[in-house]
């Protein structure tokens, strides 16, 4: 497989083998990125055709990996219409039509790695972390302009950062904050010596604002959503999470979806009729191999989860 330097994609081994068993013709990934996992999809299943989504310019403008590829620009919040469209497409009947849904989530080594997108606390850049260039929100509203009150509060809810008040006051003190570097700086410099010795102290903070600027967990539970309800019966949606937030919600509506009967089990016949709409391959989340960490160590906290639709 020919690497793109854009991103490596992780786990294409496993997604590959995950998908196997369901001789696949028609898959979406969600999160195209390089290309990386559509191009290992499409070596891996010669006949297939994979209809590849990103809500950012830059994945979209590198084109497609291939004839089989067709592109588009979204945010797979959306997901839901543009899987009615395809499988009205498809089918005479509009049913779900598509084999298997990927996700790939998070930001890709590119946005990591372009200072000018302001994603990274090692690199100066303007204060933006927008995946998508067409949003309103960028990241400099947030910490330019929002009370403190609501920069805690996301520090808190989506960085799980034990000292958000006292990191949100200093960043409200520090304003105009103008770049990514500064804004690192007056983050560490908030947070007692201690804590600034263990790991990045803007790490958690960087990760909270960008998932805020994005809504990257509403959008995974309205993708997620989509994604199984358009799976055709026996086909699979997988996803790769990079932090227990995310993981979290693909969890919880994972094991929802296995859920069956739900009568008192001294019932002699189920009279709620809830039946499962969805199975477990794999019971447990797969990892990355030591191998792939060793030369990708963004790989490093991948968790691959995969359900299955039940034939109804
Ligand atoms: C980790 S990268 C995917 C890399 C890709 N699998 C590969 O192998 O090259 C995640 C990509 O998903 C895109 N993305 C993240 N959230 C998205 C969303 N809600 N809608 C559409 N694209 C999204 C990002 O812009 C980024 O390009």
């Amino acid at each position: 497989m020919v690497q793109s330097p854009y991103h490596l994609p992780v786990m294409a081994d496993e997604v590959v083998a995950q998908l196997r068993p369901v001789s696949p013709r028609l898959i979406v990934d969600a999160t195209y990125g390089g290309g990386g996992h559509t191009q290992a999809l499409l070596e891996a299943f010669p006949e297939l055709r994979v209809v590849a989504i990103d809500q950012d310019p830059d994945a979209i403008a590198q084109g497609p990996a291939g004839d089989a590829v067709r592109l588009i620009k979204a945010n797979f919040a959306t997901l839901d219409q543009i899987a009615e469209e395809i499988c009205q497409e498809e089918t005479a009947d509009g049913t779900p039509c598509i084999d298997g849904f990927l996700f790939d989530i998070g930001v890709s080594s590119h946005q990591l790695d372009e200072p000018e997108r302001g994603f990274s606390y090692r690199r100066r850049g303007p204060v933006d972390m927008r995946m998508d260039r067409d949003a309103e929100l960028g990241a400099d509203t947030i910490v330019n302009e929002w009370p403190v009150d609501d920069i805690a509060d996301i520090l808190w809810r989506y960085g799980e950062e034990r000292m958000a008040r006292r990191v949100a006051r200093a960043i409200v003190a520090a304003r105009p904050i103008t770049d990514t570097e500064q804004l690192a700086d007056v983050v560490a410099e908030s947070l007692p010596a201690a804590v600034r010795r263990r790991k990045h102290p803007a790490k958690k903070v960087f990760q909270a604002i960008r998932i805020a600027v994005n809504d990257e967990l509403g959008s995974l539970e309205l993708g997620l959503e989509a994604a199984i309800r358009w799976t055709r019966p026996g086909g699979r949606v997988l996803v790769i999470a990079y932090h227990s937030l995310e993981d979290r919600i693909v969890k919880r509506r994972f094991a929802a979806g296995t859920a069956g009967c739900e009568c008192p089990p001294d019932f002699p016949v189920c009279t709620c009729g809830r039946v499962a709409e969805l199975r477990l391959p794999v019971r447990k989340p797969l990892r990355p191999t030591p191998a792939e960490i060793a030369t990708n160590p963004r790989a490093r906290s991948a968790l691959l989860r995969v359900v299955e639709k039940v034939d109804s």
